[in-house]
């Protein structure tokens, strides 16, 4: 009997998406019996019933495309704005679901999304979710889909910076995404032999990082790269942040907990104006002049790496042979050479972070490059 499934992509989309949803549909149609269904941009298609069926010439020539043929947004199920109100929507989800008569709803995005999902299967709904972002910050699954692409754009941007900061005799910060996730900038920083590499994983001190440049200068190199993720902090902004949670936690007024919250959310808005000041900082410590790039969805854009052609076309496939054995409640996740599913469950509401000790931190540390610290 033919099975019916339903697809979306949701939160940022990346390279790679595609490759994901020809891998599933193209096995749907020759080695499955399964019936394929997209939905457009995210939760939101499905609420409103924006579909088209996916069958095998729909997902013709889209390996190589970046982005998303499907399109993509942030709703979120339980909190989306409509009709000018914030509504829990999930109610409206489960009968477009109903309507399809589906048999699975696969939902392929970041950590955001995996939350978003598992709030349907509380409606009842049957789930699979593929790992995708370019911030590898999912939990229960070695790499995410889109990573390698990002890594590999942020790195070429790297190489590229080399021969003006060298030539200008200049400090230049590249900012890279990640979010709260030093993956992206750790990578693309060892890669592309940045000089220093600041990650929110780890605090930095101003002065420690003045003092490699200029340790660099002292041995004729007068030129740095610094890479620096869009989610790195200082020591001191981490002690802040700390204080500031630690009040939000301790408001028992709601008066008191809204004024926390406030804090909180002014102290995060600073974030975007970090690296420009940092780069103002290291100008007044070390004499040279600095300069910022933020690289932004340059990362996000474009042709996915080979790698992530693969990995989406394991994916895919691989959640279409789940699927037909009846597997849901899941994510398909990467282990080590496997791709198996791992319960969703075991992935929501965590975030897959750089640990200290890992085999990249030493890595940087053992070739002399500065973390900040
Ligand atoms: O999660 C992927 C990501 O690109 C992050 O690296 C970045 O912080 C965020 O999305 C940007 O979000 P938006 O696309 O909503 O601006």
């Amino acid at each position: 009997m033919t099975i019916n499934v339903g697809v979306l992509t949701a939160g940022g989309d990346n390279p790679g998406l595609n490759a994901a949803l020809r891998g599933l549909g193209k096995s749907a149609s020759y080695v499955y019996d399964l019936q394929l269904i997209g939905f457009y941009d995210g939760f939101r298609g499905l609420l409103h019933d924006r579909h088209i069926m996916l069958d095998e010439s729909a997902l013709s020539g889209i390996l190589t495309l970046g982005g998303t043929i499907l399109g993509t947004s942030r709703d979120k199920p339980s909190k989306m704005l409509v009709g000018g109100k914030i509504q829990d929507m999930r109610g409206a989800m489960v009968e477009t679901y109903k309507k399809h008569h589906l048999d699975v709803l696969v939902c392929i995005g970041g950590g955001g999304t995996q939350k978003n999902a598992f709030s349907l299967m509380d409606k009842g709904l049957n789930i699979l979710t593929l790992p995708k972002t370019i911030d590898n910050d999912i939990a229960n699954t070695d790499v995410t889909l889109g990573f390698d692409t990002a890594l590999g754009i942020a790195t070429e941007a790297i190489d590229r910076l080399h021969s003006t900061a060298h030539s200008h005799h200049r400090i230049i910060m590249v900012e890279i995404m990640g979010h709260n996730a030093g993956w992206l900038a750790l990578g693309s920083g060892i890669s592309g032999g940045a000089d220093v590499i600041l990650i929110p994983e780890i605090p930095y001190n101003p002065e420690s990082i003045a003092q490699a440049i200029l340790e660099r200068s002292r041995s004729g190199k007068h030129f740095s790269i610094i890479a620096v993720s869009e989610g790195a902090m200082s020591m001191e902004d981490r002690k802040r942040e700390k204080q500031l949670l630690a009040d939000k936690d301790a408001a028992k007024e709601k008066k008191d907990k809204e004024k926390a919250k406030a804090a909180l959310e002014e102290f995060y808005s600073g974030q975007a104006g970090r690296t420009m000041k940092l780069s103002r900082d290291l100008e007044r410590l070390t004499g040279l002049e600095s300069r910022v790039t933020i690289l932004g969805y340059v990362q996000r854009g474009g042709t996915p790496s080979a790698r992530d052609r693969l990995l989406g076309s394991e994916l895919g496939t691989t959640a279409a042979a789940l699927i037909t054995e009846g597997v849901h409640g899941m994510m398909v996740a990467i282990k080590g050479q496997e791709v198996k599913p791992v319960p969703l469950k075991s992935v929501v509401n965590k975030r897959r972070l750089v640990p200290p000790d890992h085999i990249w931190v030493e890595t940087a540390r053992r070739v002399g490059t500065c973390l900040g610290d």
